[in-house]
């Protein structure tokens, strides 16, 4: 949407009361991970220290190809929680993301609440984030280049976000001229532009478009996991047309899985997220043809009860189990586990995969 900085800042904040309540993540009900099974080799030749997650992305020489997904940012109760979520990365040696900045593109002051980020992570890659709604017009690139300047970021992540704003009772409902902003915004651009959802997916069919746009880091964010319909819909009152749509639409959209797999068969760094919640997850997510794996509620709702060391131990254990989940596929490599695809579908995602002509 496109309003003052007052008025998202306040949004801002119910984004964050809101997004801890268990009920608007899928994933309690089905991440759609539990259909991904890889496939276990008992026999593996080699030592469990011998397993190299290492990943360069975007200039900077990763640990894991993890990454805290963008969330927040934009009122004053974000920055401690931007500071921990940074700090945490940082010692982690993983990616990391801020929130759209849109509220700090009109107010000041609240750059801030975002640049924490860059202060508390100068050694990993920080990405910038700003709504598709925030980049069309005559505007757009200009926008573009301030949030990117303004954390001094190593890429810019645009969100799609058409169920969210549609629920959103303030939303911004007119995408017309998205494609020409994405073409002119990944033209004027010093950094990559990664384009991402916020839990309904990428299809396939706009990945290729997309490419076609010049984007080439695509991050499928699918469905399974914090649904913003269901969030958006809460700030509506009970009996509304927009909160009983958000309650019907609460899983719309396409599974991260099958997300991945279907925007993999392009040429296009594809980053898996929606729905991961673990260390396995995310290991699913590279044998399924992702480069990288993202999450955002798990690390967000440690860095609100625990603060820095919560998110520490989060990072710790999904860490741990990508390790454990590549050696036990028999791979050593996160090229290894991506390139040999040993995992098998069943239940759901399989037929989705068949319906959608998608080869293993
Ligand atoms: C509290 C919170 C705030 C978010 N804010 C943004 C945002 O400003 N921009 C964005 O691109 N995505 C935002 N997201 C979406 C995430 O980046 C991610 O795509 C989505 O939550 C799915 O991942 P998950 O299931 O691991 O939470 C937010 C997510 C959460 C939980």
């Amino acid at each position: 949407m496109r309003d003052d900085g007052e008025k998202t800042s306040q949004r801002k904040i119910e984004h964050i009361m809101i997004a801890k309540r268990d009920d608007i993540d899928l994933s309690a009900r089905s991440s759609w991970f539990e259909h991904v099974r890889l496939v276990h080799n008992p026999l593996p030749d080699a030592s469990f220290e011998d397993v190299d997650l290492s990943f360069e992305f975007l200039g900077y020489d990763l640990s894991a190809p993890l990454m805290i997904e963008g969330m927040t940012g934009g009122h004053e109760a974000a920055t401690p929680i931007n500071r921990a979520l940074a700090g945490a990365a940082s010692d982690a040696g993983v990616a990391i993301g801020v929130g759209s900045q849109r509220a700090a593109l009109s107010d000041e002051s609240l750059r801030e609440t975002y640049s924490v980020v860059r202060e508390a992570a100068s050694n990993v890659p920080v990405i910038a984030n700003l709504g598709i709604s925030h980049i069309i017009g005559e505007d757009g690139p200009d926008n573009a280049k301030r949030a990117v300047e303004m954390i001094d970021a190593d890429a810019l992540a645009v969100h799609l976000n058409p169920l969210q704003e549609i629920i959103q009772p303030e939303g911004w409902v007119n995408f017309s001229g998205s494609l020409t902003a994405i073409g002119d915004v990944v033209r004027e651009l010093d950094v990559p532009v990664i384009v991402k959802e916020v839990g309904s997916g990428i299809s396939r069919e706009a990945a290729s478009i997309l490419t076609e746009m010049g984007v080439g880091i695509i991050d499928v964010a699918g469905q399974g996991g914090t649904s913003w319909s269901l969030i958006e819909g809460e700030r509506s009152p009970e009996g509304s047309v927009r909160r009983e749509a958000s309650r019907r639409f609460a899983d719309w959209g396409i599974p991260t899985p099958l997300a991945i797999m279907e925007v993999s068969s392009l040429d296009v760094l594809v980053i898996g997220s929606g729905g991961v919640r673990s260390g396995l997850d995310a290991a699913k997510c590279l044998a399924l043809g992702a480069r990288m794996a993202g999450a955002a509620r798990p690390f967000f709702v440690r860095a609100v009860e625990e603060g820095e060391d919560g998110v520490k131990d989060e990072l710790n254990k999904f860490i741990f189990e990508m390790r454990l989940a590549t050696f036990l596929t028999g791979s050593l490599t996160v090229d290894q586990l991506r390139l040999t695809k040993k995992y098998l579908l069943t239940g759901p995602l399989k037929i989705l995969a068949d319906e959608r002509h998608i080869f293993i």
